[in-house]
């Protein structure tokens, strides 16, 4: 198969080509400057291009504050583009993977979110990521697959932040009552090839599995790293930022389960495979 992957300068994106075994299938990154997605030729010029059987969309405007300020870029590239790469796919028969996100609910929930659950997005980021998710389904073959707190060995992300701030003997102060779940990139980027493979269509949630606050991430990090800086909880009031974050984003694993093969690890098992890799 012929995958062409977007967003290719994204920690997810480097991810997928870092696990992808070279002998299955041929992968193919596209950094904006070869897709544009805030540009519908420029989309239609590099999938006329590469022809791919399947395109799976890690790009996105993923800066969750900034998108408060610049909607309408927002819809443009986590919304109106994504219907571009659904018509092209529906034109060719190709399959559409969309990357979507926790952030499509509302964090009021109490239980992991299933698929079916209602969504009522918080923010311009979740909302327009959700109006990707509705394009996608123009693509007779979809799969849309929600996710939550990736962060991998490189990239912009909560444990380059979290290691940095204790390499420079910073004292941190960390939000503690909002619930989720770390999911390593590489972790998801297996589940995604599993999931190509076996065929699986429709919305699914690809996070890895228990559960945290950002302060118990940040905690872990620092255990499994032997590293002790000063680490304090605070709240989110405390701590203002223009998106507001959901409570509780957690997401349930069970209809990934019964979907086919579920390889996505415990948070705190994902961790020491990146921290490994970083060692
Ligand atoms: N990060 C998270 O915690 C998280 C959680 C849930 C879901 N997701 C979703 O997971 C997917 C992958 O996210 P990620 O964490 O890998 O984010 P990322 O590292 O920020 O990667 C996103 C990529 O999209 C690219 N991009 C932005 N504007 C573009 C444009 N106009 N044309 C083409 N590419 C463009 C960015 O390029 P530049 O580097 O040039 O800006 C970046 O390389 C996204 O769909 C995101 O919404 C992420």
């Amino acid at each position: 198969m012929r995958i062409l992957v977007t967003g290719g300068q994204g920690q997810l994106a480097r991810a997928i080509k870092s696990t992808w075994p070279v002998t299955t299938d041929e992968v193919l990154l596209m950094g904006r400057d070869q897709l544009d997605l805030g540009d519908p030729s420029s989309i239609r010029k590099a999938l006329e291009g590469a022809k791919p059987d399947v395109i799976l969309n890690a790009g996105a405007h993923t800066q969750v504050d900034r998108c408060e300020s610049e909607p309408d870029l927002a819809l443009r590239l986590n919304g109106a583009a994504v219907g571009e790469l659904a018509s092209w796919c529906s034109d060719r028969g190709a399959l559409l993977v969309q990357v979507s996100t926790d952030y499509v609910f509302d964090g009021k929930g109490h239980r992991p979110y299933r698929e079916e659950d209602p969504t009522d997005p918080l923010t311009v980021y979740g909302r327009t990521k959700l109006e990707g998710e509705r394009q996608a389904t123009r693509a007779p073959e979809h799969l849309i697959v929600r996710t939550s707190w990736l962060y991998e060995a490189w990239g912009k992300n909560f444990l380059a932040t979290m290691l940095n701030a204790a390499a420079q003997g910073r004292s941190l102060r960390v939000v503690a009552d909002q619930r989720g779940t770390p999911t390593s990139c590489r972790a998801l980027a297996r589940q995604l090839r599993c999931a190509i493979h076996e065929g699986w269509r429709g919305v699914v949630h690809g996070s890895c599995s228990g559960e945290t606050t950002w302060h118990g991430f940040a905690a872990e990090i620092f255990r499994q790293k032997g590293l002790s800086p000063v680490l304090s909880p605070c709240t989110t009031a405390e701590y203002p930022l223009p998106a507001p974050r959901p409570a509780y984003s957690v997401l349930s694993g069970e209809k990934r389960a019964r979907m086919g093969t579920d390889v996505m690890p415990e948070w705190k098992e994902g961790l020491a495979e990146v921290l490994m890799a970083l060692s």
